[in-house]
């Protein structure tokens, strides 16, 4: 069970949340190895040749840290990762571990070379992450048993293993935990033709008769995020059962799509609201984060770690030192007069 927070905005259809029903159907769309799964060629192929080494070498591989936006697949590289080295994943979340205590628990229970998978690693509590420490170094924590003047620190030796830490928010991992991760890598939206390879691979599986332009076309409103095109593929069946034939075409998604407010781009209702306020509200900004969530009643990471990469990818919105602005793209997707003067020298100058 993978537990995350529980956002607002989340509840939409585009969240990049991990949901219910993705734990469900999703875990069998999941791919098993590197060969399955598709895009971030370049992490594929570097882990790959990490791998390998390690199994030569019959150690453990080194420790992984995996950033980007959310439903990009850390979760399933790391079972991918697991599963290629041939040992047992154990999967939890930085705000599940409390207590160092529980950490402990959790690592004295690891056979050699198992993969820990920590999601959200960016929010473990500084007196959990001071017995990773030596866990990731030496292979060894430091209990301390008893209490007062009597107690006294007891070493207890772990078997090798392999951290693999997720976080949507690397510039919030603190420098010493973030210097112990031997592999760094970043996971990228995908681009629309990877999206639709995975949604046609998803169809198959689900046995959903899907166009490739109807693939396409739903894969261009995912957000360049496969938990999204999955999840956009569930819902735009039901459509395509009950007002067509069964079969997922162009036209059929286009439809469905609109119906669920989300448009060509991919942008749903909270990605409007976003713009519109910075445009509406702000003169188009710079407005500052905090200063935005507040207007919308939304949480300020929410709306960084949701919200903001696709519109920034987009070139919607930009950030600057003063605040976030909303571009001359989007005020001529939303159909706004394009605003020049003072924001598009702000732009300029921050470039
Ligand atoms: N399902 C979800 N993400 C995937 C990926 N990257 N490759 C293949 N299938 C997926």
């Amino acid at each position: 069970m993978i537990e995350t927070g529980d956002f607002k905005l989340d509840n939409r259809l585009v969240s990049t949340q991990e949901l219910e029903e993705d734990t469900g159907v999703e875990k069998g769309l999941r791919p098993l190895s590197l060969a399955e799964y598709i895009g971030q060629d370049k992490v594929k192929e570097i882990m790959a040749i990490y791998i390998e080494a390690a199994k030569r070498r019959e150690g453990a591989l080194d420790h992984v840290l995996l950033y980007g936006p959310p439903g990009l697949g850390k979760t399933t590289l790391s079972a991918i990762i697991a599963r290629e080295m041939g040992v047992n994943l154990r999967i939890t979340t930085g705000p599940a571990i409390e207590r160092p205590g529980d950490l402990a628990a959790i690592l004295t229970n690891l056979s050699a070379g198992d993969v820990l998978f920590i999601d959200e690693i960016h929010r473990l509590n500084r007196a959990v992450e001071e017995i990773l420490y030596p866990a990731l170094e030496d292979h060894a924590i430091d209990i301390v048993v008893g209490k007062g003047p009597s107690a006294r620190s007891l070493r207890v030796d772990l078997p090798e293993f392999t951290l693999v830490g997720a976080t949507t928010r690397a510039g919030q991992l603190s420098a010493p935990l973030r210097d112990r991760f031997g592999i760094v890598q970043r996971l990228e939206l995908y681009t629309p033709k990877q999206l639709s390879d995975i949604i046609r691979r998803s169809a198959q599986i689900l046995g959903i008769p899907c166009t490739a332009d109807g693939a396409l076309e739903l894969a261009r409103r995912s957000r360049g995020t496969p938990r999204i095109a999955n999840r956009l593929l569930k819902r735009v069946r039901d459509f395509a059962d009950v007002i067509g034939n069964g079969e997922i075409t162009e036209q059929i998604a286009k439809m469905a799509l609109n119906r669920l407010e989300i448009d060509e781009l991919g942008l749903d209702s909270n990605d409007r609201r976003m713009l519109d306020m910075i445009i509406k509200g702000y003169g188009g900004g710079p407005v500052g984060l905090e200063t935005l969530a507040s207007a919308l009643g939304e949480e300020a990471v929410t709306l960084e770690d949701v919200c903001e990469p696709f519109l920034m990818q987009l070139g919607f919105l930009s950030r600057t030192p003063r605040g976030r602005c909303a571009t001359q793209s989007a005020y001529i997707h939303l159909g706004y007069p394009v605003q020049q003067q003072e924001n598009l020298q702000l732009l300029l100058d921050t470039e």
